[in-house]
């Protein structure tokens, strides 16, 4: 395939953007306490290709069940949402959701998909792989942060918001109610939003997936600093933090960090900032929310969509769910 065929690209990103936005978050996070690193900047290309192993892995049990939902499902999915567009958030590859472009175009309804993701590289390969596979869609790409840029969602109608691989689960609880207010003010009435969420269960295989025997998860969260390193000039000495990850039982959630092995010192020169770090004083890199129908179907009603449907794999460990933009927008409550 020639360059000429690429599908657009929107780049609401650009690498400057990105690295005034890193500096900032940086400078926010690592002077908090406790510290932080937002999960976007794990995904350079580096963090893209460590996700991608650990769908693989063995521990890693929800990219193979949402998938298996999807391969069940995607047909009573583009039964009951017939969408003409299909806007995929956080899309990375889009591999699983190609099962659903597939059954959203032999239902006969889709004409468009269009992928948004932070990470240009690895959006720009899936556009393109997306549209030599379907000739007869409008396939485009956004570069662009679903915390930011929702406000500029191409438009319908009849669209379909995906954000699947459990991705909503990586928002702390009031970021989630913020991404769902956004999504309502955004969709229009009757427009649909399609979930993947992976559901509680037993704490040990839940930590086991995401902390698995080989180290990948550990490498893949442990890369935020090294993306520190190179882009902000910083000196974190890998080898001197281990990987952390706990189930949080109250906030039914797994939170993911660094933690410092000894005490040390950090530069980081682009932010002409010191960072002293106490032994076994954490960075929190991530958390990922586990859900309950209920609170999945309450959280979305409070926001002004009706849940249609709920599917699951057959072990009952992971949901894709569809809910529907109501007509009554005085049902927001936030
Ligand atoms: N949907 C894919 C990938 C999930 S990993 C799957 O199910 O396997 C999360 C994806 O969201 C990554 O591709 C990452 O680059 C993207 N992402 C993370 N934070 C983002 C943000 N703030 N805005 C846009 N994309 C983001
Ligand atoms: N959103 C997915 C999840 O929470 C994928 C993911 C993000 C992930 N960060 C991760 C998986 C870290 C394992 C480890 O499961």
């Amino acid at each position: 395939m020639t360059t000429t065929d690429s599908p657009p690209v929107e780049v609401h990103l650009t690498p400057s953007d990105l690295a005034a936005a890193l500096a900032h978050d940086v400078r926010v996070g690592l002077t908090s306490d406790p510290k932080w690193l937002p999960a976007k900047w794990l995904y350079d290309e580096h963090g893209c290709e460590l996700f991608e192993a650990i769908t693989e892995l063995p521990e890693y049990y929800p990219t193979r069940a949402e998938r298996a939902v999807l391969q069940a499902h995607a047909g009573e999915i583009a039964a009951e949402a017939p969408a003409t567009t299909l806007i995929e958030l956080g899309s990375g590859t889009s591999e699983k959701t190609r099962l659903l472009i597939a059954a959203l175009e032999a239902g006969g309804s889709l004409q468009r998909f269009v992928a948004f993701d932070v990470a240009e590289p690895t959006l720009r390969a899936a556009v393109s792989e997306l549209s030599s596979a379907h000739e007869r869609l409008a396939i485009e790409g956004v570069v662009g942060d679903f915390e930011r840029h929702l406000d500029r969602l191409p438009k319908g109608p009849d669209r379909m918001v995906a954000f699947l691989g459990g991705t909503l689960g990586n928002f702390d609880e009031p970021n989630r109610l913020r991404f769902f207010s956004t999504m309502a003010s955004a969709l229009e009435p009757g427009e649909w939003i399609l979930l993947g969420t992976d559901l509680v269960k037993d704490p040990e295989r839940l930590l086991a997936a995401y902390d698995d025997a080989s180290g990948v998860t550990a490498a893949f969260e442990t890369n935020v600093l090294a993306v520190i390193n190179h882009e902000l000039g910083a000196d974190f000495d890998l080898d001197r933090f281990d990987y952390v990850a706990r189930w949080n039982a109250n906030l039914e959630r797994i939170e993911m960090g660094v933690r410092s092995n000894g005490p040390q010192s950090v530069h980081i020169p682009a932010l002409d900032m010191k960072l002293e770090l106490a032994d076994g004083e954490e960075i929190s890199t991530e958390v990922s929310a586990k859900f309950r129908r209920v609170g999945v179907s309450r959280e979305l009603a409070a926001h002004g969509f009706d849940l249609v449907g709920w599917w699951t794999d057959p072990r009952g460990e992971f949901a894709v769910s569809c809910a529907r933009r109501t007509t009554m927008s005085d049902s927001v409550a936030q």
